[in-house]
């Protein structure tokens, strides 16, 4: 049974611990969220000007508007700006800027029906973030940026938060997937053949829930939470931005997630900054993760 805990007054230590134990919280837009937030839009609505980006889609080939997505996500990811408001955001949340490390934010984007047809937005199957290699102590912050809607939004699937279901995480290997995907990227070369984590069976999905929240506003929930994303049938592209989080204390600690059906190999630890000064996890314990 999971709880869902709006606006909650909490500290960040209880938050975190109800949300390793499958609760899920959901804030409404507040000052720090919304920069973060506004700056995305902003920097969308930019790179599809004249056009709306919710229906840039019905202006142009389905060629262009992936070009522009694949310029307009990575400079969201490392634009320095967006760093400085995601520190605004843990500031807010009291988070401990010594144990809270964070990942790169990530811009996402769903079209409407068959348009993109793979890749870059990809309407995604029932998966947890932790059989790619995820922490089991990761939380995961995701925002909706513009269009987001019932019929185009994250859905939950709480009832397997506790269940495992039948995957192929184990053929997930972390590491092998960087050294793949430097070798791809130094050679412009891109392929679609790398054993990706998937579902191998049908889910009952009569308690699915999808939480809709107003832009600016933040669920956060953990990695190990069962999800995915709806087919999108509402005739626009919605966008959303996310990033992930981990606690030192846990991970040192063992806290986390139950796993209850994870098999994947390495860790994407080496890639999170400490919210205080950027510096990555020591290296000692991110080779004990892996
Ligand atoms: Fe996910």
């Amino acid at each position: 049974m999971s709880t869902i805990y709006f606006d909650s007054q909490h500290s960040a230590p209880v938050r975190r611990a109800n949300i390793l134990g499958g609760d899920i919280y959901v804030f409404s837009a507040r000052p720090s969220t919304r920069a973060f937030v506004d700056f995305a839009r902003d920097l969308a609505s930019k790179a599809f000007t004249p056009h709306n980006p919710c229906d840039a889609q019905h202006h142009m080939p389905a060629e262009e508007f992936a070009a522009i997505l694949s310029e307009l996500k990575p400079r969201f990811m490392h634009d320095p700006k967006v760093k400085e408001q995601m520190r605004a955001i843990f500031k807010d949340f009291g988070e401990d800027p010594e144990q809270l490390f964070f990942d790169v934010p990530r811009m996402r984007s769903m079209t409407h029906g068959d348009y993109l047809r793979t890749g870059i937005a990809l309407a995604v199957p029932p998966h947890r973030d932790t059989w790619f290699a995820g922490h089991q102590a990761q939380l995961n912050w995701w925002f909706p940026v513009s269009g987001v809607e019932p019929g185009n939004t994250m859905v939950f699937h709480p009832g397997y938060f506790n269940r495992g279901v039948d995957n192929v995480s184990g053929r997930y290997n972390h590491q092998q997937w960087l050294e793949k995907s430097r070798a791809e990227a130094a050679q412009h070369i891109k392929s679609d053949t790398r054993p990706l984590p998937e579902i191998r069976q049908e889910i009952d999905t009569s308690s699915d829930i999808r939480i809709q929240c107003e832009e600016g506003g933040l669920l956060l929930f953990s990695a190990s939470h069962l999800h995915s994303t709806s087919p999108n049938n509402t005739g626009h592209t919605r966008f959303s931005v996310d990033f992930r989080t981990v606690n030192l204390e846990d991970v040192v600690s063992g806290q986390g997630a139950p796993n209850v059906d994870n098999e994947s190999a390495g860790t994407t630890l080496g890639e999170y900054l400490r919210f205080s000064d950027s510096s990555p996890i020591p290296e000692s314990i991110v080779a004990a993760q892996g």
